[in-house]
């Protein structure tokens, strides 16, 4: 198992627009596409790209998403997760429960349309960890 590319910085926030705002008032940055929804996960989503990963603007999708205890905790929203690339997630899952670490729910599709799962921060020195399968290349 080797540790892939880090593909995005989780951030949550209260409003997607108003992270959008500051992103483009400070570093004239845009998103790379429109946010959208991810009702599975209870999410709206929206990346800003920098030259070497994105960021994941990550807004609370009703009163009943898993992030809406973070921003209980941290009002004014903040970094949330790092997500990591894995060639193979079935072969990455087996990896991870085989060394003891604790994986958070079932395997499923995420923002990028690949599979991903969550390691828990007990397990990581405090940090959410997504792990992603890469997207696989355009032919
Ligand atoms: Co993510």
């Amino acid at each position: 198992m080797k540790l892939g590319r880090l593909n995005h910085v989780g951030v949550a926030t209260r409003s997607i627009e108003q992270s959008l705002a500051t992103y483009r008032e400070l570093f004239g940055a845009e998103p790379s596409a429109a946010s959208f929804d991810l009702p599975a996960q209870g999410v709206r989503v929206c990346f800003v790209d920098a030259p070497n990963a994105q960021i994941e603007l990550i807004e609370p999708l009703g009163a009943d998403s898993p992030i809406v205890k973070f921003l209980d905790k941290y009002p004014a929203g903040g970094q949330h997760h790092l997500c990591f690339e894995v060639p193979d997630i079935t072969a990455a899952r087996a990896h991870f429960e085989g060394k003891g670490a604790r994986v958070l729910g079932p395997t499923r599709i995420g923002a990028h349309g690949t599979p991903i799962f969550f390691l828990h921060p007990k397990d990581m020195g405090g940090v959410l960890t997504e792990i992603m399968e890469s997207p696989k290349q355009a032919h």
